[in-house]
């Protein structure tokens, strides 16, 4: 990652895989910039768009983030990995998400013929996996997402290289700033 500089960085322990889904279940709104208590089917606002990093080993968690950010933001159909297909890609009203993941990814000529350099610069909501295997071809996200084995669990270590990832951590991080009313029960119940 050269050329990079990291406005803000957030670090976060994830004891179990619910909590890299509740991760995933507090950037959807901010990724998508629907306000926390709207509807799940309500519409992606006008600030909704960005591209995140996904870094981390072999089964650090990436994908499980990825789907349940995805869920979230009201996708409803299957959400495949995209390990062999190098992208997944789904739309919610005129939001497009891409899903990449680049571990396989070996000649940067395939990224031509994927037609991705169009995909990093539409303004679309980017989620990619392995970014490190692209290096070079990407330009820095909004956010990286560094997940690291911790025992049991991980560790997630988040770092803002725009505006738009600063903001998406500092509201992580004031998490009742958005919310003044009381604070509702998790979707899902009755
Ligand atoms: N915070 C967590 N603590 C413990 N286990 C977790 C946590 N988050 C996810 N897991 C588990 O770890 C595994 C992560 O698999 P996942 O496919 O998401 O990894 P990945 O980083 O995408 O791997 P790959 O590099 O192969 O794509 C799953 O079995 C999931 O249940
Ligand atoms: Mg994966």
């Amino acid at each position: 990652m050269t050329d990079m500089t990291a406005l803000a960085t957030l670090s976060l322990d994830l004891p179990d895989e619910i909590a890299t889904q509740t991760l995933a279940h507090q950037l959807a709104p901010l990724a998508i910039d629907r306000p926390r208590d709207a509807p799940a089917d309500a519409p992606p606002g006008p600030a909704a768009g960005g591209r995140i990093h996904l870094r981390g080993d072999l089964g650090a968690g990436k994908t499980t983030l990825v789907r349940a950010l995805l869920r979230a933001a009201g996708i409803t159909g299957r959400i495949k990995s995209p390990s062999y297909a190098l992208l997944e890609s789904y739309k919610i009203s005129n939001l497009y998400f891409y899903h990449l993941d680049f571990y396989r990814f070996s000649d940067p000529r395939e990224w031509l013929d994927a037609g991705l350099r169009d995909i990093v610069r539409h303004d679309a909501l980017v989620l990619i996996e392995w970014p490190e295997r692209a290096q070079g071809l990407l330009p820095p996200p909004d956010l990286d997402v560094e997940l690291v084995y911790a025992g049991e669990g991980r560790r997630a270590q988040l770092t803002a290289f725009s505006a738009r990832g600063q903001a998406w951590l500092t509201a992580l991080n004031t998490p009742d700033a958005a919310s003044p009313s009381p604070r509702k029960p998790p979707p899902g119940g009755a």
